[in-house]
C-alpha cells in the first residue's frame, strides 16, 4: 500500500492553483526530498497532505484514506520561523504538548506517562540534558530537534517536515540531518522533507520531487538530479556537480516567478 498517493492533484487558494496536476506515489519507509524554488507549492502540498488545507481536486490518499481521516497517523513539523517563542515553555513542556494537543486536553497538568514519553523522545533526538531549559534559549539546531521530538511523541507513521534545515548554520544542518537519518533507520517512518539545501539530506533521500507548481520531475536521486532539470526550475546558475562518488546540488535561492516552469 502506498503511504501517499496523489493523482492529478490540484490545490488552490480561492481560484488560484498553487499546486497543479501533480501525480506521485510514496511507499512505506521511503524518504522523499521535496525541492523547488520559493512559491513552488512545497508548503501547500505538505499542508494538504496533513489536512490543514482542504481546497483540492483530483485524488489524494494517505494510507488509503482521505488526508483528514489519516490525521492521527501524520506528524507535521512546521517551518521553525512560524513558532511563537515568546511563551516561556521548557523543552520538556514543548515536547509533551505535542501529545497533549492531539488528545484534546486543555488543562495544563501534564500526565506522568506523557512526561515519561517526552523524556524518551528527547533522548532519541539527543537532547536529554536540556529538558528543563526554556525553548526560547536554545540554538536553532536544538530547537529544530525539539520540534522533531514533539512530532515523534505521538508515534506518527508519516512525518512531514517543512524546511527543517532552513535558518541553520552548516554544522546545525548536519546535526538535524543526522537525527532525520536515525528516524528513518531506527523507526522506519515514511518522510516528506522540503528543503533548499538538499546536500545534507541526499544520503536519506530515496525519492526526489522537483516542484514548480507543476511536477517537473519525480524519481530516484540519480534520475532527478540532472543539470538540465535543476536549471529548468532554479535558473541557469544552478548546477549539479559530481564530487567523488556523490552529487552536489547548487541551487541558490530562486523564486518561482523568476525561473519557474509553466
Ligand atoms: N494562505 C494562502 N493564501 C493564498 N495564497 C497562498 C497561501 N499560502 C500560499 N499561497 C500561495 O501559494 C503559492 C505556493 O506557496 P507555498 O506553498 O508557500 O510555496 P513554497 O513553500 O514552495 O515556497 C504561492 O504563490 C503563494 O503565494
Ligand atoms: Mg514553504
Amino acid at each position: 500500500m502506498a503511504v501517499v498517493k496523489a493523482e492529478n492533484l490540484t490545490v488552490t487558494y480561492g481560484n488560484r492553483p498553487a499546486v497543479e496536476g501533480v501525480t506521485f506515489e510514496l511507499k512505506e519507509g521511503e524518504t522523499l526530498l521535496l525541492l523547488g524554488p520559493n512559491g513552488a507549492g512545497k508548503t501547500t502540498l505538505l499542508k494538504t497532505i496533513a489536512c490543514f488545507h482542504r481546497e483540492y481536486s483530483g485524488e489524494l490518499r494517505v494510507f488509503d484514506r482521505s488526508p483528514c481521516e489519516a490525521r492521527d497517523l501524520i506528524g507535521y513539523v512546521p517551518q521553525i520561523q512560524t513558532i511563537n517563542v515568546k511563551v516561556p515553555l521548557t523543552v520538556l513542556e514543548v515536547v509533551a504538548m505535542g501529545a497533549v494537543y492531539r488528545r484534546g486536553f486543555v488543562h495544563f497538568k501534564l500526565p506522568p506517562e506523557i512526561i515519561e514519553k517526552a523524556k524518551r523522545v528527547l533522548g532519541f533526538v539527543g537532547l536529554s540534558d536540556l529538558e528543563e531549559k526554556l525553548f526560547r534559549e536554545l540554538s536553532g539546531g536544538q530547537r529544530q530537534r525539539v520540534l522533531l521530538a514533539r512530532a515523534l511523541i505521538s508515534d506518527p507513521k508519516l512525518l512531514l517536515l517543512d524546511e527543517p534545515l532552513s535558518a541553520l548554520d552548516p554544522s546545525a544542518r548536519v546535526e538535524v540531518a543526522t537525527v532525520l537519518g536515525r528516524i528513518k533507520r531506527e523507526r522506519g517512518i515514511t518522510m516528506m522533507v522540503t528543503t533548499h539545501d538538499i546536500n545534507p539530506l541526499l544520503e536519506i533521500g530515496d525519492r526526489i520531487m522537483l516542484l514548480s507548481k507543476r511536477l517537473v520531475a519525480f524519481g530516484k536521486p540519480e534520475e532527478v538530479l540532472k543539470d538540465s532539470l535543476i536549471k529548468s526550475v532554479y535558473g541557469p546558475l544552478a548546477r549539479v556537480v559530481p564530487v567523488e562518488d556523490r552529487l552536489f546540488c547548487i541551487t541558490g535561492d530562486a523564486h518561482v516567478h523568476a525561473t519557474g516552469v509553466k
